[in-house]
């Protein structure tokens, strides 16, 4: 059987983007292969979180991940500084990775224009971690969105450096994730590029009723199509797209259909239905989320649990590694 890894950093709330883009695909892939999901905390660490936050944010992004579906009896859902040999694995591919590649990383430069007073070596070695937890339990796939693909990139390069300079063939080259049906992109509210915690765009799964209508009210618009058959303008394909993963086809063809008609007025009804449909979605989700969040007990046993399934498989890789590298 296959495996699947991904991970995700614990900054921010699950959007409708991180649900229809990347969740639905977990929850399939869970039914189909030996699954890894994890939250990214010592990624985290490169932009300093503040300490009283950091463990409820984890919480926070386990609750949610569970509340969605993925279910620890066919998932290994576990925190990354739960498993300390990735942080040794870490340490091993550092040796392999050199600074020059590293500063060009198109990540690093982003960050590093955007934090100039915290360029700390965690953010230069980011792509050497993610490496580490991919390589750790040799992942055939990994399902991540465009902007990770150059770090998949790179977690090749390292273990196919691993592979030629000892001489084996032990490391996998992981490759992205790529269904039949291409993972979908939910765009932002406000007409621009994708849904994104950062920019103030997104509608969250744990958006409460009144919220998610001010949201979608506030979703950008115009006075409506300027004729008949006309394209639509970035901002309401947006809407269509989101409409078209939320709403029955029937509705979606009949927004079409306005649309088509060169008819005016209609977007108050468009955004009523959205908000909607979205919220029958969401709701259910949101209350398990916030069920999940005050167990205590129940989340220390999915990650005491997955910590320890997760362990056994890493703790393998580390004891063959050391031994490649010629530890005794
Ligand atoms: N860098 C990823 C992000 O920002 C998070 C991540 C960390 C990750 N380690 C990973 C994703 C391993 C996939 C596999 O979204």
């Amino acid at each position: 059987m296959k495996t699947v890894l991904s991970g995700i950093r614990p900054t921010g709330n699950l959007h409708l983007g991180n649900y229809f883009g990347a969740m639905v695909n977990f929850l399939k892939m869970q039914e189909e292969y030996k699954c890894y999901f994890f939250v990214a905390d010592w990624h985290a660490l490169t932009t300093h979180p503040d300490p009283k936050l950091l463990n409820s944010n984890v919480k926070n992004i386990l609750a949610e991940y569970l509340a969605c579906g993925l279910d620890p009896e066919k998932s290994t859902l576990y925190v990354q500084s739960d498993v300390p040999e990735i942080a040794e694995l870490y340490l091993l591919l550092n040796m392999l990775a050199y600074k020059g590649e590293l500063e060009k990383t198109v990540s690093f430069k982003e960050k590093a224009r955007q934090n100039p007073d915290n360029i700390n070596a965690g953010l230069l070695t980011y792509p050497v971690l993610q490496a580490a937890d991919i390589l750790i339990h040799n992942a055939d796939y990994v399902p991540v969105g465009k902007d990770q693909e150059q770090h998949l990139e790179m977690t090749r390069n390292y273990a196919k450096r691993f592979n030629n300079r000892y001489g084996v063939n032990y490391f996998k080259e992981p490759k992205a994730f790529a269904s039949d049906q291409q993972m979908i992109k939910i765009p932002g509210l406000d007409g621009s590029g994708k849904m994104g915690k950062s920019e103030g765009n997104a509608i969250y799964l744990i958006d409460e009723p009144k919220v998610i209508e001010k949201k979608i009210k506030s979703a950008l618009t115009d006075n409506g199509p300027e004729g008949k058959n006309t394209s639509k303008p970035d901002y309401i394909e947006n809407l269509f797209t989101i409409l078209k993963v939320v709403s029955t086809p029937d509705v979606v063809a009949h927004y079409d259909n306005l649309w088509n008609s060169g008819e005016q007025r209609w977007y108050g009804n468009l955004k009523k239905q959205l908000a909607e449909d979205i919220i029958t979605l969401t709701t259910p989700i949101r209350e398990r989320i916030n069920e999940i969040k005050n167990d205590e007990a129940y989340l220390k046993k999915v990650t005491e649990t997955g910590a320890e399934k997760a362990r056994e498989s890493a703790a393998k890789t580390l004891r063959e590694v050391r031994g490649i590298l010629g530890f005794r």
